[in-house]
């Protein structure tokens, strides 16, 4: 039987560099766009066996070039997303307008599933720009194409994050750490494979026409977060709950200086949001979409000795 083939956008991010691995081995064919082959390629290469992975450059969204590219697809799964504006990447071009391009190609080429990734609790923080940017995205999808599955997760972590990772740096270099609205904002941290699992499942039972709130097993708050992390890495830090009119003087500052802001004031209107599932969609419980969990403990653990005196040689045995 010929193989299904699976459009990637995004491929070369933490998402989609396991969402490869895992597609590949189950047989799928595999075409993934990333913005520069040079520097992403060797990312992407090492992810699959020859013969099951093409990967295709394209650095503007040229409706033609992606015509082509749609050709003899199956589905389309679109993993871009961005968490900072930088010149023409706006929220609202990759979060809605790329997002509506290619449900518009995938009704066209009569795809049998167009799977986007939005987030988990958009639809409450309306007056940020990234969420408001995410839920028209959604909102476009279901109006141009039915064979839609929307994926919302909550905060995916892994060692190729930008969260963890960024934790870890910043409070093994920090005696002090801030504490947005006193750390009580909710995540249900998901780890990336079980992330991957839900996509899989969602390919294998061909769910379309859902909007799927994706959470892992433990609810935590963001305090609850750094202090795993600071048990993890076996050091002790002052935890100072931080007003947020002056942690905007500092988003706005990181913002003036930074490529990769710290935190920015967009990201301090999200954190005033629990991010937990609105009851209003299916989750991946609800679905039995995954066999089992991750837990956050354990998991940041088998790489958090990257951030610990010694390196390597502070692994401990799990
Ligand atoms: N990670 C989380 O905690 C989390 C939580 C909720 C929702 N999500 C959503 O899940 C999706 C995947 O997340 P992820 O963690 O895998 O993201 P990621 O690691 O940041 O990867 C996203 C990929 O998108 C591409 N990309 C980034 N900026 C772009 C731009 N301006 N134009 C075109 N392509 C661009 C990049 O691929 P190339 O450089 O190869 O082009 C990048 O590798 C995103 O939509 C994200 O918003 C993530």
């Amino acid at each position: 039987m010929k193989p299904k083939e699976i459009l990637v956008l995004g491929a070369s991010g933490q998402l989609g560099r396991h969402l490869l691995r895992k597609l590949t081995k189950k047989n799928y064919k595999v075409t993934a766009l990333t913005r520069n082959i040079h520097t992403k390629g060797y990312i992407l290469k090492s992810q699959a066996n020859a013969g099951w992975l093409d990967i295709v450059e394209l650095n503007k969204f040229n409706y033609e070039k992606l015509e082509k590219i749609f050709k003899n697809k199956d589905i389309c799964i679109n993993l871009i997303g961005i968490l900072n504006e930088k010149n023409k990447s706006s929220f609202n071009n990759i979060h809605s307008l790329l997002p509506k391009l290619l449900a518009e190609l995938s009704k066209e080429n009569r795809l049998s599933q167009f799977i986007h990734i939005s987030a988990l609790g958009v639809e409450s923080a309306i007056e940020s720009k990234y969420a408001k940017s995410k839920l028209d995205g959604e909102n476009q999808i279901k109006n141009i194409f039915k064979n839609y599955t929307i994926l919302k997760p909550s905060i995916v972590y892994s060692v190729n994050d930008n969260f963890t990772t960024m934790l870890f740096g910043i409070l093994k270099l920090l005696p002090i750490f801030p504490l947005y609205y006193e750390g009580k904002t909710v995540f249900y941290p998901l780890h990336v494979t079980d992330m991957c699992e839900i996509i899989e499942k969602v390919i294998e039972k061909n769910l379309i026409g859902e909007t799927i709130e994706c959470i892992g097993p433990e609810k935590m708050s963001f305090k609850k977060v750094i202090e795993s992390i600071l048990k993890t890495l076996e050091i002790k830090r002052f935890l100072l709950p931080m007003p947020i009119s002056i942690a905007n003087i500092f988003a706005t500052l990181f913002e003036l200086i930074m490529k990769n802001p710290l935190i920015t004031k967009d990201q301090l209107i999200l954190l005033k949001y629990d991010n937990s599932p609105s009851g209003k969609y299916k989750t991946n419980i609800d679905l039995k979409l995954n066999s089992e969990f991750k837990y956050f403990d354990r998991e940041i653990a088998k790489y958090s000795y990257m951030w610990k005196d010694g390196g390597e040689f502070a692994k401990s045995k799990i």
